[in-house]
């Protein structure tokens, strides 16, 4: 995983539980937390600092990374103003991206593995989004996606009809706009 996403977790970290909260999850998770945007490193690393703040938040590891989603976009949208500046819809954005968020995303950070997602548009409130991906990270998907509707000022409900984590071999999501 891309160094990037563990700066994106540290920040969103520090900005809702503070600094010590930080540093605590990196001893529990037994890491360094030497991470540099363009760096690799391994995905236990990433996995043993969302299981630490699960144990320290009394939550799941899936609340954790749906959590750190949700909190990441707008830290993605001050970093990156020109993705959002585009779309008028949290609809726009999440379907482009195949098309234009994550190619960005592999200019700006060579080697990064992003997975890609399937759309499938129902009628106009809904669109189910398959994704699969040997990183199983589907309820971080769910978290951008609520994270993007809040960028956007829509509700969503999102619905895990079939799930990676529970034997499934591909995972898909039902997104549903409130109006
Ligand atoms: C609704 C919008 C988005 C969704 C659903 C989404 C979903 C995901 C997921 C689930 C992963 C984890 C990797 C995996 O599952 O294999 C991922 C990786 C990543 N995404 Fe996105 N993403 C979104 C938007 C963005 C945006 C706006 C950016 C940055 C500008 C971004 C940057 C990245 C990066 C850097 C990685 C790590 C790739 C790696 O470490 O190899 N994503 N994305």
């Amino acid at each position: 995983m891309k160094g990037v996403v563990f700066n994106l977790l540290e920040e969103a970290v520090v900005r809702t539980f503070g600094n010590e909260t930080w540093d605590d999850l990196l001893d529990d998770a037994n890491v360094t937390g030497a991470y540099t945007s363009l760096g690799n490193y391994s995905d236990d690393e990433i996995v043993a600092l969302v299981g630490a703040a699960a144990a320290k938040l009394g939550k799941s590891n899936g609340e954790v990374l749906q959590w750190f989603g949700e909190e990441a976009m707008p830290i993605l949208k001050e970093r990156y103003p020109t993705l959002f500046e585009n779309h008028q819809s949290a609809r726009n954005f999440i379907l482009s991206i195949n098309s234009i968020i994550h190619p960005e995303v592999r200019k700006l950070y060579s080697g990064a593995n992003c997975p890609f997602f399937h759309f499938k548009e129902g009628d106009g409130n809904t669109i189910t989004m398959g994704y699969e991906s040997s990183r199983q990270m589907c309820d971080l998907a769910h978290g951008f996606v609520k994270g993007a509707a809040n960028i956007f000022c829509e509700e969503v409900t999102i619905e895990h009809q079939s799930c990676m984590n529970h034997g499934a071999d591909r995972c898909l999501m039902e997104i549903k706009w409130a109006h």
